[in-house]
């Protein structure tokens, strides 16, 4: 993973163009797409990934996952996040976190974004385009966010932050092809953000706040929150967690 590296100046969405290459048969396993500029990033739930004046590492990497089940897409999820958690991780001494499902959070604030595109054939996931977002230097625009250059000092090179990434890729995504659930579920959890913590959530459909504590994820990755000492099964885009 990240040995073939395809470098672009400018682009709409590094996924966008990863799934045109892929339809073109363009694309082979680990490939690593990298913009200097994206004119419409994407982020999750519709949203956009701006980069208005900051550096940032924008990437997308394909991976062949014709090998995994439909129903273990989870932990493909899990390895992603915790290669990129580990990745800031090693620019930093504060302490960062996997904000469920796969954001990457330094106490409030967000410095790196992961979006998954998949395209599923006879019950397994044929390709994974992988998209991630690192910002590198402040991020002007937006409020809660923070960049590596605020929390190290430093503001490392966009290569160097590559290099970073795609070794803590290869060693997670090795779990995924060894089939090593437990040990992404239970190393996912592990950095699970505000884990056994109380929190204030709110479920999507029905805005009322409430006080929860996350306990972790279950077989397929949805999302455990205990409420008055009971259990509640979450799938994404459920809950809403934007006032913590
Ligand atoms: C999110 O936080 O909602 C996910 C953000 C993902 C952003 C990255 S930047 C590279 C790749 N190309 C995109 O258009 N989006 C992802």
């Amino acid at each position: 993973i990240g040995q073939q590296i395809i470098q672009i100046h400018e682009v709409d969405s590094t996924n966008n163009y990863a799934a045109k290459l892929l339809s073109e048969g363009k694309l082979t396993h680990g490939t690593v797409i990298l913009a200097e500029h994206q004119t419409a990033g994407r982020g999750q739930r519709g949203r956009n990934w701006q980069s208005i004046g900051a550096k940032q590492f924008t990437g997308t990497y394909f991976l062949k996952t014709d090998f995994l089940s439909v129903d273990h897409l989870c932990y493909l999820n899990m390895s992603i996040a915790l290669a990129v958690r580990e990745m800031i991780q090693s620019f930093t001494r504060k302490e960062v976190a996997i904000k469920w499902p796969n954001d990457i959070f330094i106490g409030s604030l967000k410095i790196a974004g992961i979006l998954i595109e998949t395209n599923w054939k006879n019950g397994r996931v044929e390709g994974a385009i992988v998209g991630i977002g690192v910002n590198i230097s402040p991020v002007q625009s937006v409020g809660y966010a923070t960049s590596l250059e605020e929390l190290s000092g430093k503001s490392p090179e966009v290569f160097t932050v590559l290099d970073a990434l795609s070794r803590s890729l290869n060693g997670f995504y090795h779990y995924v092809q060894q089939a090593d659930f437990d040990y992404l579920k239970r190393t996912y959890e592990s950095f699970l953000w505000k884990k056994d913590e109380e929190i204030v959530l709110e479920e999507r459909q029905n805005p009322v706040p409430f006080t929860g504590i996350i306990r972790g994820v279950d077989q397929i990755g949805n999302l455990l929150v205990e409420r008055d000492g009971i259990i509640t099964v979450y799938h994404n885009q459920e809950l809403n967690f934007e006032s913590n």
